[in-house]
């Protein structure tokens, strides 16, 4: 890295360090103006200033993802949390200038809660045994390459509060695949997978394919080859709960997996064989995204940790240009919290960096051409 940009970064450290210094030693009490809550909420510009108050935000809020509270006591509890999360979206936004960060649906709730509910990754590290992709040629690789104009992914799905997170990246992976391999695209059923899919590491005892408590990826292809494929999502609908029994039936599979394996930490492999293979699975640090409106997310500190399972669907070329440096490339991820939440229930990550953990746990699946069976 050449001097000068380490200087720079030096310097960005510097201010966000100060920066977040300053926003702890706000306080929300009293709900006079706190220009905390101007920064991470849009439309402030010549409003009234008593408007400007968390209260009326967080009726705002109530109001557009039609919460309501079962006692008074949960309303103060829920609005001391949308509190904490206002300076925590306005942290959010230092730290991370080329995304927008604000109020979503999930301004209510503790990272742990958001955590337990609505991501659901099991493991934080990769099976030592898995098969390992081959490595595909780089060059001739468009510059810029999304899935979505091609047909092979479905609309945006949403996992409700449910950490099924595991479930919608493996059927997302599947669902590209097949379209791959039969030219038709099928949405899957998650609910096989919650229902149906104990799959367990075998290095690593009681670890294991556990519905709404969390699961993983590879494990969920490993269950698929094992089970026979999945059947189509109207044929096994989503309920959002791990309570039912499995109702799998054997003779309504609409996709079967040939063969699954996973990518190296490579970006140019990862962008290899997303361009061959389809939508990839991927795992990535959710940390960020519960705050997270729109933008190319390029946090200059996030966790490798990896809570949340994915479907990465393509990436472009210069989404977003940081202060004196030149555009840069970006990922785009396929989410299940609805198409409420993000850019229409997608994410944009900026690529390079392995940036929370993006490049970590990738993999990739080949599906059985059925049509000539
Ligand atoms: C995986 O399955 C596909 C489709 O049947 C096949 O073309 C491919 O060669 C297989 N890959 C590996 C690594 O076995």
């Amino acid at each position: 890295m050449e001097y000068s940009n380490v200087f720079f970064i030096f310097v960005i450290f510097s201010f966000f360090i100060v920066g977040v210094i300053c926003t702890e030693t706000f306080s929300a009490e009293g709900f006079e103006v706190d220009p905390l809550i101007e920064q991470v909420t849009d439309g402030h510009e010549g409003a009234e200033p008593q408007l400007l108050t968390a209260e009326h935000h967080f009726s705002l809020f109530k109001k557009r993802f039609k919460k309501s509270y079962g006692s008074q006591e949960e309303h103060d509890y829920r609005f001391k949390i949308f509190q904490v999360n206002l300076r925590r979206a306005a942290r959010h936004q230092k730290l991370d200038p080329s995304a927008t960060h604000g109020v979503t649906q999930f301004s209510d709730l503790t990272p742990g809660e958001f955590r337990k509910a609505y991501l659901g990754l099991r493991r934080l590290r990769l099976p030592k045994d898995a098969t390992e992709a081959p490595i595909l040629p780089t060059d001739n690789l468009p510059q810029d390459f999304d899935w979505r104009e091609k047909g092979a992914v479905t609309p945006v799905k949403n996992q409700g509060s449910c950490g099924s997170c595991w479930s919608f990246s493996t059927t997302g992976a599947l669902e590209g695949a097949n379209f791959l391999a039969t030219g038709k695209l099928v949405s899957l059923s998650e609910q096989q997978l919650v229902d149906c899919d104990h799959e367990c590491d075998p290095e690593e005892a009681g670890s294991c394919d556990s519905g709404c408590n969390g699961g993983l990826m590879n494990s969920a292809f490993e269950y698929t080859l094992k089970a026979g494929g999945l059947m189509r999502e109207e044929d096994y609908p989503y309920t959002g709960t791990d309570r039912g029994t499995c109702k799998f039936d054997n003779t309504k599979v609409a996709a079967k997996v040939a063969n699954f394996s996973v990518v190296s930490l490579d970006e140019d492999q990862i962008a290899a064989n997303l361009f061959k293979n389809g939508p990839l699975a991927v795992a990535i640090n959710a940390v960020f995204m519960q705050t997270y409106i729109g933008g190319v997310s390029c946090p200059y500190i996030c966790s490798k940790r990896l809570d949340h399972g994915v479907l990465l669907v393509g990436y472009g070329s210069a989404g977003y240009a940081p202060v004196r440096m030149k555009d840069k490339p970006y990922w785009i991820i396929k989410n299940s919290w609805g198409e409420n939440w993000g850019e229409n229930g997608f994410y944009r990550i900026c690529r390079g960096r392995n940036i929370c953990g993006v490049d970590s746990m990738v993999s990739t699946v080949a599906a059985v051409n059925t049509n000539s069976e």
